[in-house]
């Protein structure tokens, strides 16, 4: 197996790999695991992977889920179908930066995604190093926001194109989760910035030192929050993948946050995506 940083910052491209064998492979998934943690996304191209062995692969790193609006693919619970196409026309948009899932108490550990058609242009994801984000940070902000914690809500983002009733009836199911704003990857030990768009406002902003005056909690708490989102906008900190058919890529969902560009319609795009559960969040 051949590794190939394609930035600085984030994402390796693995050549001469067959996912499929990594299936039963040991001594390769564990390579395969050992690289995901160094470069935080992995590329493989032109793979044959049947539903059976991306299920199969993904296991590897744990239990998967099913997405409670997206929907699976039939006889592949934990395949979750991310399809742009005359049957399944964009009824969402996907271009917002994120971390899969952290709307969830256990958000998800990351996930394999596989590209089934692609336009030949545009429809490229990009993923961003949150870890580099928080290191880069000036130290008054890491002061700052060392025992913040944050609210992440499905019902302010899929919810927030339902009808009402459905719109309370998905929160009732899956009530806003509540994560440290900067967690440690459970792995590496890395520091990471953990808001992303599903995140709503900070829960334990307000003490005397912040809020002397009604100002620091409101706007000075959302502005605080507005910037440290931003961070994942920055350039240094990210790579974009141009997708071909056969294509995987596989990230790590705790230290990175990924955007889908939408640039491509009326053109059609199907991907799978495997969400690989992860642990609560410290
Ligand atoms: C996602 O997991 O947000 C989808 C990424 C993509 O379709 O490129």
């Amino acid at each position: 197996m051949r590794v190939e940083p394609l930035t600085c910052a984030i994402g390796a491209e693995l050549i001469g790999v067959n996912l499929s064998h990594a299936v039963r492979d040991d001594e390769l998934f564990a390579e395969i695991k050992s690289a995901l943690f160094t470069h935080k996304v992995l590329f493989l191209r032109d793979q044959s992977l049947s539903r059976a062995d991306h299920v199969g692969f993904a296991r590897r790193f744990g239990e998967l889920e099913d997405h409670p609006v997206l929907g699976s693919v039939p006889d592949h619970p934990g395949l979750v179908r991310i399809y742009k196409t005359p049957e399944h026309p964009p009824d969402r948009y996907e271009n917002a930066w994120h971390s899969d899932a952290t709307w969830r108490e256990i958000p998800q550990f990351g996930a394999v995604l596989h590209c089934l058609e692609c336009p030949t242009v545009g429809g490229d994801t990009m993923w961003t190093n949150m870890a580099l984000a928080y290191q880069n940070l000036p130290q008054h902000i890491k002061t700052q926001i060392a025992d913040l914690r944050a609210r992440h809500s499905i019902e302010a983002s899929f919810g927030a194109v339902m009808p009402l009733e459905k719109r309370l009836a998905l929160k009732a199911q899956f009530p806003d989760a509540e994560h440290p704003v900067v967690r440690t990857h459970p792995e590496t030990g890395e520091q990471i910035l953990y808001v992303n768009g599903f995140t709503t406002h900070f829960t334990n902003f307000h003490t005397p030192a912040r809020v002397r005056y009604g100002q620091d909690g409101n706007p000075g708490a959302a502005d605080l929050l507005r910037y440290l989102i931003s961070q994942a906008y920055i350039p240094e900190y990210q790579v974009r993948w141009r997708w071909t058919p056969r294509c995987v890529a596989i990230w790590d969902n705790s230290a990175t946050q990924h955007y889908a560009v939408m640039d491509y319609p009326p053109t059609h795009r199907k991907m799978e995506r495997a969400g690989i559960i992860g642990t609560r969040p410290f």
